[in-house]
């Protein structure tokens, strides 16, 4: 066992946290961004892109399908924003696109894509549900990423409707997510049912047995956590009031695979 002292600044980093209308991004990223595909001016955080590079090559998917956006500057954001609003008008602008300092696309970890085509919509791609684009979009919560945007949740979200806004999180919450019909708001208060040290959410990946629990950041210097350090674990912030804590139990012959480690 080892002890570990998580600092309240952690709550705001990690691949879980939650970035909406009520949870602004508390800083730009400063994790490494690294292109989407090749010659791709999309940028994204280089667990992310390696991710879903892994999955378009299982479905030799860069062949049709193309990157739209990935991360954004808070001034990209805001300029989005701006010719939005003077295009759309303020209705759709808000529907969809988030107020800058708001947005998924300056974490690095959300990238919006297109079916390749002549014309491609840089606000509303083209991402249907079906053919190569819903090929893509049953294996993402294996590579760890979630339609963020789902028809029937725009109440929740306080998005609308984005079939080609993706993003990242990680194995095991996108499956976990997907499985339990959740979106990553919600997700934030079902985690909460499992507390770090007492019942944690147990799923299984690659024969490994996944832990999943939720620790509340607590005291002024930060979060004291005890912790089995014979098993992998990552650690989270949710960007509210805590930590997402995942631990792996995998046996010898059974580590994590690399697609996800
Ligand atoms: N289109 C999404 C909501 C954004 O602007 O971040
Ligand atoms: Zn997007």
């Amino acid at each position: 066992m080892k002890t570990l002292t998580l600092t309240n600044r952690q709550v705001h980093n990690g691949n879980l946290i939650l970035v909406n209308s009520t949870h602004r991004l508390l800083k730009q990223t400063t994790s490494e961004l690294v292109p989407t595909a090749l010659q791709s001016g999309t940028l994204l955080q280089r667990q992310a892109a390696a991710l879903l590079n892994s999955l378009m090559q299982q479905i030799d998917g860069w062949k049709y399908i193309v990157p739209v956006s990935g991360w954004r500057s808070f001034s990209e954001q805001q300029q989005i924003w701006d010719d939005s609003l003077k295009e759309n008008g303020m209705e759709f602008t808000q529907t969809y696109v988030a107020v800058p300092g708001h947005s998924e696309h300056q974490t690095g970890l959300a990238i919006d894509l297109a079916l390749k085509q002549e014309h491609i919509d840089f606000i509303c791609p083209e991402f249907p549900y079906d053919g190569i684009c819903q090929k893509f979009r049953m294996l993402a919560p294996a590579y760890g990423f979630i339609e963020r945007y789902p028809k029937g949740a725009e109440m929740i979200t306080g998005i609308g409707h984005e079939p080609w806004h993706f993003r990242y999180v990680g194995v095991p919450h996108a499956q976990i997510i997907t499985e339990n019909g959740l979106v990553l708001e919600s997700y934030m208060d079902f985690i909460k049912n499992y507390e770090y040290g007492f019942k944690p959410y147990i799923t299984t990946v690659d024969n490994c047995e996944l832990y999943v629990s939720y620790l509340p950041a607590s005291g002024v210097s930060g979060t004291r956590v005890m912790i089995d350090d014979s098993m992998l674990y990552s650690i989270s912030g949710n960007n509210i009031d805590g930590f997402i804590m995942t631990e792996w139990r995998c046996t010898h012959e059974n580590k994590p695979g690399l697609k996800w480690a």
